[in-house]
C-alpha cells in the first residue's frame, strides 16, 4: 500500500485578478505551489506527487521542483475534478494499486502544517474509505435569498470548512469521480464525490491556517502564517 499525492493547478484563479494564476505568486521567497506541496513531499510516506498543469503553462517550468524526481506532472482539465481524474489516470500508469492512498491537495493552500497532515494520515491509514482536513465553523451562518436578505440561520452545531488535503482509497476515488462525471454531478471536493456513492468520509480537525488562496486579501494573511514558520 503506498500514498500518493496530487496537486490540481490548472486553475486560473480569475477571482485574484493578478497577472498569473494564483499559485504562482510569490509569498515568503517562494510560489504558493511550491508551499503547498512542500509539506507533501517532506512526508516520508508519500511516494510521489503528480501537478496537474495547464497546457502552455508557462509559469511551471521556471520552478525547480519540476526537477524533483518524485515530482510528475499531467494535463489539467476544464473543473478541478477533471483535473484530479487526469492525475488518478497517471498514476493508474505508474501502478497505482486500488487499496493505495491518494492525498488531493489544493495548489492554492500554501499553509498546511506538518502536523495536520501527519494527523490526517494517522487518523485515517486504517480506514476503508478515507475522510478530509476540515475547520469547525465558528460564525453564526446564514443562508442569504437572491435579494441579499437573509432567508435562514443555519444551525451551526456540526457544520465544518471542508479543507485539503483529502485522502481516498485510489479504486473508490476513481469510481466516484467517474460516476460524478457520468452523471453530469459538478462535485468541488472529493469527498463529495465519495458522499455522492454513500460514504461517509471522517472529519478530521484541521488549524483554520489552512486557508485557501480566492481574494488579493488571503495573501498577507498567508503570507504572515508562512513567515511565522520559517
Ligand atoms: O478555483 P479554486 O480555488 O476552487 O481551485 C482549487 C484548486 O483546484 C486550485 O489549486 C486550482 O489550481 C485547481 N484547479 C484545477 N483545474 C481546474 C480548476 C481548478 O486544477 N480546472
Amino acid at each position: 500500500m503506498r500514498f500518493w499525492a496530487v496537486i490540481p493547478a490548472a486553475g486560473i484563479g480569475a477571482r485574484m485578478g493578478v497577472d498569473r494564476p494564483k499559485q504562482y505568486l510569490t509569498l515568503a521567497g517562494r510560489t504558493v505551489l511550491e508551499h503547498s506541496i512542500g509539506p507533501l513531499l517532506a512526508h516520508p510516506a508519500i511516494a510521489a506527487a503528480v501537478v496537474a498543469i495547464r497546457q502552455d503553462d508557462p509559469w511551471w517550468p521556471t520552478l525547480t521542483l519540476r526537477n524533483d524526481a518524485r515530482v510528475h506532472t499531467c494535463a489539467g482539465g476544464t473543473e478541478r475534478a477533471d483535473s484530479v481524474r487526469n492525475a488518478l489516470r497517471h498514476l493508474l500508469e505508474r501502478g497505482a494499486h486500488n487499496d493505495d492512498w491518494v492525498l488531493v491537495h489544493d495548489a492554492a493552500r500554501p499553509c498546511l502544517l506538518a502536523e495536520d497532515l501527519e494527523r490526517l494520515i494517522e487518523t485515517l491509514k486504517d480506514e476503508h474509505i478515507g475522510g478530509l482536513l476540515a475547520v469547525p465553523v465558528t460564525d453564526t451562518v446564514k443562508r442569504a435569498a437572491g435579494d441579499g436578505r437573509v432567508e435562514t440561520t443555519l444551525p451551526r452545531t456540526g457544520l465544518w470548512r471542508a479543507a485539503t488535503p483529502q485522502m481516498f482509497r485510489f479504486g473508490p476515488l476513481v469510481h466516484a469521480l467517474e460516476v460524478a462525471t457520468a452523471e453530469g454531478l459538478l462535485v468541488t471536493d472529493e469527498s463529495m464525490a465519495m458522499e455522492h456513492m454513500g460514504h461517509r468520509p471522517l472529519l478530521v480537525a484541521s488549524s483554520a491556517r489552512n486557508l485557501k488562496i480566492t481574494h488579493p486579501s488571503d495573501l498577507p494573511i498567508a503570507e504572515r502564517y508562512l513567515e511565522c514558520s520559517l
